[in-house]
């Protein structure tokens, strides 16, 4: 099974650029996995649809540059994620440095993209193959789908 699911990462069909474009962020599941395909700035994106923090949907999440790196930002708790490379950033000051001037800083990739390719205006997304574990594959997981439904149960 686990061989299985390794050869068929895609490329998948996802849809017409021109439809994406317009929709600017699009759900898909694509082989049990929800993804988010992203428009920003002439550039298709692609990565997992909940949030690497607690699970929220990052659809409908603000689009921003932060430290010349395009990011979503999560509806939720605001978590900056950029759009190439699925890394955290945050920002926060040096109690070492004085005075203290508050800069951005990463976490390191902590959402799972995938590769996005057109060819004559249709668009297809093929899973990322990256076999270490990135901290949003918890939320397309079993264990995370009940953690999903109950942060969103409790939300007000
Ligand atoms: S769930 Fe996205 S920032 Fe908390």
């Amino acid at each position: 099974m686990e061989d299985e699911e390794q050869t068929t990462r895609g490329p998948h069909f996802v849809g017409k650029k021109d439809k994406l474009i317009e929709a600017k962020q699009s759900f898909r599941t694509l082989e049990g996995r929800d993804i988010l395909i992203i428009y920003n700035k002439g550039v298709l994106h692609a990565m997992d649809a909940y949030c690497y923090h607690s699970g929220s949907t990052l659809q409908n999440g603000d689009i921003e540059e932060i430290n010349g790196k395009m990011c979503i930002v999560c509806p939720k708790h605001k978590y900056k994620i950029s759009l190439a490379d699925g890394e955290g950033l945050y920002k926060a000051t040096d109690p070492r440095v004085k005075p203290a001037v508050a800069k951005w800083f990463s976490k390191g990739v902590k959402q799972r993209t995938h590769t996005v390719t057109e060819i004559n205006g249709d668009v297809y997304v093929k899973l990322s193959a990256e076999t270490c574990w990135i901290d949003s594959d918890y939320f397309q997981g079993e264990k995370g789908k009940v953690a999903r439904q109950k942060a969103a149960e409790d939300s007000p």
